[in-house]
């Protein structure tokens, strides 16, 4: 993190002495942490340790069913979406779902339909066969419209096709253990099931068989993965602040957002972590965006995210990010070790404007030029930190997503608010419920048809 501090990028740094000046409420933030996690308040962050059952299980699941199916296809959204597509972009081939079965390492294609454009739906029935396809339903509230109303039309498409009976072992849900529509249902129904535990909320459930299942079931190895995630978690217990690596992502960030920095670019140098981008997205901005402080206060704090890529967005994003507004902290994550290497042949020497190229490789290309990123970034005072993984595997993706799960929510507590809820989205929900009728939600129908007309 040199490259957000003063020393190094001048007045749009962090000063070690401002860092010095919040001592006091980074160990507020500190016990926090270790208080809630000790209280159930932040059940997440022993999902590493406590799913050895659940493991199995999926496991055990995928292996009985995988041969049976060609699509896996995930119903839900949010949190219940973006981290399955990215730990599924990271780990397998580029073009997995184009791969035959057997280069698939036996597992079905992965579909995530996570919208409700119905012409998305309807075209992704075009091309699966549903006699081949598997489709899991995945809500913690057990009452999305979203992913609710996919159900009901792949149940009754289903069960047209294949007949009630075997229509039921082509749906498995994931959901709370208790609360919600879907957990009746799939009881009722004699759905398979999966447990999300109650104290883990929707965007910090990747690791719960919200992500692990979709995972498993596309042969990524989920016990890597929890263990990655275990060993980020004794990485975050470091006492040291400066080598803790969530508390110093959550303090710069925090310190950068006091400077109105507002604008929070995650720009990974591999296309693998590209759907990384849009996970950390959410998790930023639906847990640090609030209008209220713990205090009751009226803040309006949060981080805009921007998702990049490198090398691609230096052609699109890269010149505002080196000479717009200093109204960002711009976060590279690059890659030690790709899993392939790709020469450049040793053509056109006579050229020297190409010739310089001959001989190198794509892996040096795109280092080189994240590093020559974050040096104009450097020379125009704008700051900008870097993760480097190794390589991007199961044990990696684990570290990184828990890294910023701990940084979320000691931001969180550095901000004072509460990182675990999302009445802003909650009434967005509530709004749809009211408009469409649901029995319940008249007093809100009434302060919607009170709003003044646009
Ligand atoms: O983080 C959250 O809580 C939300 O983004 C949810 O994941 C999203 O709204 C989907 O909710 P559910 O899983 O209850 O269908």
């Amino acid at each position: 993190f040199n490259h957000m501090m003063t020393a190094f990028v001048g007045e749009s740094g962090i000063d070690e002495s401002q860092i010095a000046a919040i001592e006091g409420q980074i160990e507020a933030a500190e016990k926090a942490m270790v208080d809630k996690r000790a209280n159930g308040g932040m059940d997440w962050r022993d999902l590493p340790y406590n799913q050895t059952e659940v493991v199995a299980d999926i496991n055990d699941y995928v292996e009985s069913v995988k041969d049976d199916f060609d699509a896996f296809v995930v119903l839900g959204i949010g949190g219940s979406a973006l981290g399955p597509i990215a730990v599924q972009q990271a780990i397998n081939h580029p073009y997995y779902n184009e791969l035959s079965k057997e280069q698939r390492g036996g597992y079905p294609k992965l579909y995530v339909a996570d919208n409700v454009d119905p012409e998305k739906l309807v075209s992704l029935l075009e091309v699966l066969d549903l006699e081949k396809t598997l489709f899991n339903v995945i809500t913690k509230s057990g009452s999305t419209s979203e992913t609710m109303s996919q159900f009901m039309i792949i149940k009754k498409i289903l069960e047209e096709k294949l007949g009630a009976e075997k229509a039921k072992n082509h749906i498995v849900c994931t959901t709370d253990a208790k609360n919600g529509n879907l957990r009746p249902i799939a009881d009722q129904e004699g759905y398979k099931s999966f447990i999300i535990p109650a104290g883990v909320g929707g965007r910090f459930s990747e690791l719960t068989p919200v992500g692990l299942l979709p995972a498993a079931m596309c042969g990524i190895n989920i016990a890597e993965l929890l263990a990655g995630a275990g060993y980020m978690d004794e990485l975050c217990k470091t006492e040291d602040t400066f080598k803790n690596p969530a508390a110093m992502y959550a303090i710069l960030h925090y310190l950068g957002m006091k400077k109105g920095k507002n604008i929070s670019v995650i720009m990974p140098y591999a296309d693998t972590l590209k759907f990384i981008g849009d996970w950390y997205a959410q998790l930023w901005a639906e847990s640090l965006g609030k209008k209220f402080d713990n205090d009751g206060n009226v803040v309006h704090v949060g981080q805009t995210p921007v998702r990049a890529l490198g090398a691609t967005d230096q052609h699109s994003q890269v010149q505002l990010y080196a000479e717009g507004p200093k109204d960002k902290i711009i976060v590279f994550v690059g890659v030690d070790q790709y899993k392939t290497s790709l020469n450049i042949p040793k053509i056109y020497g006579d050229i020297p404007s190409l010739g310089f190229l001959g001989g190198e490789t794509h892996n040096k290309l795109i280092q080189t030029e994240q590093m020559a990123t974050e040096y104009a970034l450097l020379k125009g005072g704008q700051a900008n930190m870097t993760i480097t993984l190794p390589e991007v595997n199961e044990f990696t993706l684990g570290q990184i997503l828990y890294l910023f799960e701990v940084a979320t929510g000691f931001a969180g507590e550095l901000l004072n608010i509460n990182a675990f809820d999302q009445p802003g989205v909650e009434e967005g929900k509530n709004a749809t419920y009211a408009m469409f009728g649901r029995p319940g939600y008249e007093k809100k129908k009434a302060e919607l048809d009170a709003r003044p007309a646009k």
